[in-house]
C-alpha cells in the first residue's frame, strides 16, 4: 500500500507530477500562487481514509520546484502513517511554502495561504512546522478556521512528545532488558531543546544516569546544574558508554558511521528520520541487537496534542494517549521479533492494516 518504489529510485525529471502522485497513493494536491503577496506555495493530501488530513506547513527555501514537490509529497506520506499508527482520526497532508522564511514572510502572504487552506474546506487542517510561528499561524487563522496550533490552545507539543518519547522508550527497555525501569540505565540525549529538556527530566527523575549533548553550550550548563546529569561533546555522544541513545537534534544519525561507533541496544528519541536509509540501517540495527523504536510512532506526542485542539480535548487527554505510546512501542517490537522483520518496516505495516481495516467500516451502507 502506498508504496511502489523507494523514493531514492524515482528519478522526478522523469516523472510527470500526476505520475509522481501515483507512485505514493496520493489523493490531492494544491499548488498555490500569488503574485501580489509572492506566495509560492504546495499543499498536499496524501490520504483522508482516517479523517481530515492534518500535518504542519514548512517554510523552506528550496532550491527548485521539483525539491519542493519531492519534501511535501514524502512528509504527507509520512503523517498518514504517523497519524494512523498513533490510532487518532486524522489522515495525513502537509504544505511547503517556498520562500525564505526571514525575509519573506508578511500578514498578507500567510492569510493569502490560509485562503488557499480554507479552500480545501476542512479536507486539510494544518499547523507550524519549520520556519513557521505561532505568529504566523495566526495570520492564517483570519482566513480558515482549519488551522491547529495557535497560541492559547493547545500550546507547546514538546510536553508532550516527551512524555511519548519517554513511555516508549520503557517499553523498548522492557524488550531488551526484561524491565522498563531506566533508574541506573546510561541514556546519552543529543539535543536538549523544547523536546530533550522534559525527556531529561524524565529521565533524571527516575534516575537515569544521563548525558546530554547539544551546540548551546548555556543550555547545557542550565540543564545540567538543573537535572544534575553530564555534559559531552558534539561527536562524543556517538563513542560513550551507553545503553541507549536517544536523538532529539538532528535526522540521519543513525548511518554507516555511527552504527560503526554506538555501543547502545536502543535508539528511541524524538527527532525525525533518525534512520539516514530506511531499508540499509534498519536492518544493520537489527543485526547489531539493537531496538530501534520507530520515530514516527514514538514522536507522535506532538500530533496527539494537536488532535487534542481539533477535537476539544484537554490536556489530560492527550497526555493519556502519549502513554499509548508504551503499548504501540511493546506490540511494534513483540511483531519485529516474531516476524524477524525491522521495527520501522513493522510501524509501516500496523499503520496501513490500521487504514485498510478502518477504510472498510467507512464504506456505505
Ligand atoms: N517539538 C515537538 O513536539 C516535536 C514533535 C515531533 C518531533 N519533533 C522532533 O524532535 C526534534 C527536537 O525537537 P525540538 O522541538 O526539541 O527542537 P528544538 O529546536 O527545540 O531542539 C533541538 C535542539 O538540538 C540542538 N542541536 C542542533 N544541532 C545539534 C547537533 N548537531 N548536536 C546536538 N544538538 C544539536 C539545538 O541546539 C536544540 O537545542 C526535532 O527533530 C523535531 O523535528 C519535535
Amino acid at each position: 500500500m502506498f508504496e511502489v518504489k523507494d523514493s531514492k529510485d524515482i528519478n522526478l525529471a522523469e516523472n510527470p507530477v500526476i505520475a509522481q502522485m501515483g507512485i505514493y497513493d496520493h489523493e490531492q494536491l494544491l499548488f498555490c500562487n500569488d503574485n501580489a503577496t509572492g506566495l509560492k506555495a504546495i499543499i498536499a493530501v496524501h490520504n483522508t481514509v482516517l479523517g481530515p488530513a492534518l500535518g504542519g506547513t514548512r517554510m523552506w527555501m528550496y532550491n527548485n520546484e521539483m525539491e519542493a514537490l519531492n519534501d511535501v509529497l514524502r512528509l504527507s506520506r509520512g503523517m498518514t502513517y504517523k497519524n494512523s499508527i498513533s490510532g487518532l482520526n486524522l489522515g495525513g497532508g502537509k504544505a511547503v511554502i517556498i520562500g525564505d522564511s526571514r525575509s519573506m514572510k508578511s500578514e498578507a502572504l500567510m492569510r493569502r495561504f490560509g485562503k488557499f487552506v480554507n479552500s480545501l474546506a476542512g479536507k486539510y487542517i494544518t499547523a507550524e512546522d519549520v520556519g513557521i510561528s505561532t505568529n504566523d499561524m495566526n495570520w492564517v487563522s483570519m482566513e480558515t478556521n482549519h488551522v491547529v496550533g495557535l497560541p492559547g490552545k493547545s500550546g507547546d507539543p514538546s510536553p508532550v512528545t516527551a512524555y511519548g518519547v519517554y513511555m516508549g522508550m520503557k517499553a523498548a527497555a522492557k524488550a531488551q532488558f526484561g524491565s522498563d525501569s531506566l533508574a541506573g540505565k546510561k541514556v546519552a540525549v543529543q539535543g536538549v531543546g523544547h523536546v530533550g529538556e522534559y525527556l531529561v527530566k524524565h529521565l533524571a527523575a527516575e534516575g537515569a544516569d544521563v548525558s546530554i549533548t547539544d551546540i548551546h553550550e548555556d543550555t547545557l550548563k542550565r540543564i545540567a546544574s538543573t537535572y544534575g546529569v553530564k555534559v559531552v561533546g558534539l561527536n562524543e555522544i556517538y563513542d560513550i558508554d551507553m545503553d541507549i541513545y536517544a536523538p532529539c537534534a538532528l535526522g540521519a544519525t543513525v548511518n554507516d558511521d555511527t552504527l560503526s561507533r554506538l555501543k547502545c541496544s536502543i535508539i528511541a528519541g524524538a527527532a525525525n528520520n533518525q534512520l539516514a536509509n530506511e531499508k540499509i540501517h534498519g536492518q544493520s540495527v537489527v543485526d547489531k541487537g539493537i531496538i530501534y523504536a520507530p520515530d514516527f510512532a514514538l514522536n507522535a506526542g506532538g500530533v496527539i496534542n494537536c488532535y487534542s485542539e481539533v477535537k476539544g480535548l484537554s490536556a489530560e487527554w492527550a497526555m493519556g494517549k502519549a502513554e499509548e505510546i508504551y503499548t504501540t512501542i511493546g506490540n511494534i517490537v513483540a511483531r519485529s521479533q516474531s516476524e524477524g522483520i525491522p521495527t520501522y518496516q513493522i510501524a509501516n505495516k500496523m499503520a496501513e492494516e490500521r487504514i485498510q481495516s478502518i477504510g472498510k467500516v467507512k464504506l456505505p451502507l
